[in-house]
């Protein structure tokens, strides 16, 4: 049988932190890094998953019939996919795919949900499934969920599967409505890498999460998307409180910054993320050294409208807002002086709202 390739894109999240798994509102784009999967099937029963970038030894050998394990490495992501399939009675047969991805690891640009869907989608061509781009985004997240064991919420996948170039996707996680609403072309994404990976990243993501779900509890609503600041002010405990503060009031930066966008207020946008920011700093306490210092830096510049943190957090990367004219020299700039201070290569990363998932 021929080949069958397809792109997911990484994606960043522009605001709406967290808010994902509690029911809430997010805004992310779609970016032009991503990885790439060109897939065959195999007549013996057999699956073999390679990476470009790891070495031919972490390259993933077994036989479908067998069964498999976590292995606790990047083929997990696929084999989470393969797994996911199996549960809901999809038939497969034996296969190979070949990865190749331009999305650094660790940086929190979500190159597990575009290994994921990017696995998806060739198996579902090549095995005759026939998904909604929501379906497919579920079942992603259950390979994560079920499989991986991280308890992420639907936003990566969404963001790698319904990109649209110059837009930014707004999703709604309770009703799962998703609109792509169109973001001022005079601006870039610029993404700053700090070169600290999230490596503990699973373990206090849960945390988070089941701190969030706590506090939820605490007020007797369903989902922290139920309440409001000023319930979640009630709280007696301070981490909870603190922990769902973050949650209503991201929910309420998202709902504030699309209106902003409708009215072409980016200024308006961009103090929303950097609020996002020190809310991620001083309320969910997943921010990290090196990431407040290089949102100070990137602040500091004259042409910068705001700055956050973006995605989970602990490490990683984050994105600046900025007029894509002035995004290379930003960069540079800020690169320069986060060296000098932290002795950190950071790798700057000048993105577009980019379209989602392709054959
Ligand atoms: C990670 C998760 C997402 C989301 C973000 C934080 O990227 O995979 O589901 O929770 O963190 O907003």
């Amino acid at each position: 049988m021929s080949q069958i390739s397809a792109f997911a894109p990484g994606r960043v999240e522009l605001l709406g932190n967290h808010t994902d798994y509690n029911e809430g509102l997010v805004l992310s784009a779609a970016i032009q890094l991503g990885v790439t999967a060109v897939g065959r099937r195999l007549s013996s029963g057999k699956i073999g998953l390679m990476s470009r970038q790891m070495s031919a030894s972490a390259a993933w050998h077994g036989v479908l019939d067998e069964g498999f394990n976590r292995q606790n490495q990047w083929s997990d992501y696929p084999l989470g996919v393969v797994w996911a399939l199996q549960q809901i009675g999809c038939r497969l047969g034996g296969f190979e795919v070949h990865f190749d991805s331009t999305l650094p690891v660790g940086a929190g640009l979500s190159s597990s949900a575009a290994l994921e869907v990017a696995t998806a989608m060739v198996l579902s061509r090549l095995f005759h499934f026939n998904f909604e781009l929501m379906e497919l985004a579920k079942l992603c997240r259950k390979a994560e969920n079920e499989f991986v064991g991280v308890q992420c919420g639907l936003l990566d996948q969404v963001s790698s599967l319904f990109g649209k170039e110059g837009h930014v996707v707004f999703l709604d996680c309770r009703s799962e409505r998703v609109e792509q609403i169109p973001f001022p072309q005079e601006m870039a994404l610029l993404v700053i890498h700090s070169g600290v990976s999230h490596t503990l990243s699973g373990s206090e993501y849960n945390e988070r999460r089941t701190a969030c779900f706590e506090a939820a509890r605490l007020l007797g609503v369903s989902a922290l998307r139920d309440a409001t600041s000023q319930q979640v002010l009630q709280i007696a405990d301070s981490t909870f409180r603190k922990r769902a503060l973050h949650i209503t009031d991201e929910n309420a930066r998202v709902v504030q910054a699309v209106a902003a966008l409708r009215e072409g207020d980016v200024r308006e946008f961009g103090s929303l993320m950097t609020a996002s920011h020190r809310s991620s700093q001083k309320n969910f306490e997943n921010s990290a050294p090196e990431l407040d210092i290089l949102v100070e830096l990137a602040l500091e510049q004259n042409d910068v409208y705001g700055a956050r943190l973006t995605g989970g957090g602990f490490g990683g990367a984050i994105i600046v807002l900025v007029p894509k004219q002035k995004a290379q020299h930003v960069a540079a700039q800020i690169v320069e002086a986060y060296g000098r201070r932290t002795g950190h290569i950071a790798k700057p990363i000048v993105c577009e709202c980019g379209e989602g998932a392709l054959f």
